[in-house]
Formats: structure tokens, C-alpha cells, sequence
């Protein structure tokens, strides 16, 4: 598959069939996501692969619950991702500070996509998921209350049978060339 393929066919993936993710295929996505670049390289993440069936409902039942429960798709999902966010360099935390930036949250999507299209080449669908109770997730997984988990990745394969189109702005909408044009819409 090219990597045009391999983007065009991405799609979030809502609905999983219950066929296992194999630990093989598992650790290929989190060295894709290992090999992410990253401000100062500082590579502030670590991932907990949630596979285990049982510990793996538990946490879905918990943080897909009461006002998550818009997510509640992924609790069929056969494998989750935590993503934990680690401590940065000191220049990348300093520089953000300056900038106003959170060059670890970049760093962070960066890792995540890497893993996801890692995922999608290997046929695993997936789903960013950024609407979950953390502090749940936090108890569960006995992750210390001061570190921060922005993202879970639902990983698994997919039992949609409809694949909907792509809804994207346009190439005019979103870019240009030597000059910043306002987006009209
Ligand atoms: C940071 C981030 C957070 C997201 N959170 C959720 C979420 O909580 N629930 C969900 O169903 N989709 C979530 N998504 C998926 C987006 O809705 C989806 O990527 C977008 O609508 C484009 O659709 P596509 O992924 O099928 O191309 C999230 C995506 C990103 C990048």
C-alpha cells in the first residue's frame, strides 16, 4: 500500500468485530510510534496497551460511562491505547512556556498517528478518542494522579459495513501558497 493509500483509507472505525489483535502486529504500531519525531526529541509519551479482556471491559464500562458514554462504541473495541503524557526536555518545556505552546501535545498526535497508520497497514482499524473520564482511567490503571492522559486510542478490527465518504475542507480552504488567505467559511 503507498502512503497516499494508506491516508486516503484511514477512517475512525466505530464499530469493532471481536477477531483479536495479535501482540505481533500490536508491538509494530507502538515502533512506529516509538520512531515519532519530537521537540528536543524529547519523546514525552508512554503508551499502556489495554488488551486483557477482562481489565480491558472494566476500564472501557468506566470511562466510557455517564457523560462519556457518547463513546461507548469503544468498549467493544479489543484493544486500547492510553497515552500518557511524560515529562519534557527542559529547552521543549521552557521554549513552550515562552512560545505558549505545548509542543508535547504535538509531539504527542505525532506518536499517535504514527501508531494509527502503522494500525491501518496492518488492516487494524482505529479511532482517536479524546472524550473519557481520566481520572477513572487514572484508577484503573494506578497511573499517578499528577500525570496527564489526553488521549486513548481504540484499536481493533472493523465490522462496519457501510465506509463513508471523507468530509474535508477544501485544498483552497485550507492552504495557500506565500501568503496567509482567510478562510471565508
Ligand atoms: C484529538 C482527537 C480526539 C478525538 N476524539 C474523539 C472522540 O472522543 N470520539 C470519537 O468518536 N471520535 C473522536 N475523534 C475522531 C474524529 O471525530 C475523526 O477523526 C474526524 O471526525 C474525522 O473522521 P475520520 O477519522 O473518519 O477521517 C477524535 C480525533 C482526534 C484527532
Amino acid at each position: 500500500m503507498t502512503f497516499e493509500e494508506l491516508v486516503h483509507k484511514r477512517r475512525s472505525v466505530r464499530k469493532y468485530s471481536d477477531h483479536p489483535v495479535a501482540k505481533e502486529d500490536l508491538l509494530k504500531c507502538l515502533e512506529a510510534a516509538r520512531l515519532a519525531p519530537s521537540g528536543c526529541n524529547s519523546q514525552p509519551w508512554h503508551f499502556i496497551v489495554i488488551n486483557e479482556p477482562e481489565l480491558r471491559k472494566r476500564v472501557a464500562a468506566r470511562i466510557f460511562s455517564g457523560i462519556y458514554s457518547m463513546n461507548k462504541f469503544a468498549v467493544e473495541a479489543p484493544v486500547l491505547v492510553a497515552v500518557v503524557s511524560e515529562k519534557e526536555k527542559f529547552l521543549t518545556s521552557f521554549g513552550g512556556q515562552i512560545r505558549d505552546t505545548s509542543y508535547c501535545l504535538v509531539d504527542i498526535g505525532i506518536a499517535c498517528e504514527h501508531l494509527i497508520l502503522q494500525a491501518q497497514e496492518l488492516g487494524i482499524g482505529s479511532c482517536w478518542i479524546g472524550w473519557f473520564d481520566e481520572k477513572a482511567l487514572k484508577e484503573e490503571l494506578r497511573i499517578p494522579k499528577d500525570k496527564k492522559i489526553d488521549i486513548v486510542l481504540a484499536l481493533g478490527f472493523s465490522a462496519e459495513d457501510k465506509i463513508l465518504p471523507k468530509t474535508r475542507k477544501s485544498l483552497e480552504e485550507i492552504s495557500s501558497f506565500n501568503s496567509y488567505i482567510p478562510n471565508k467559511s
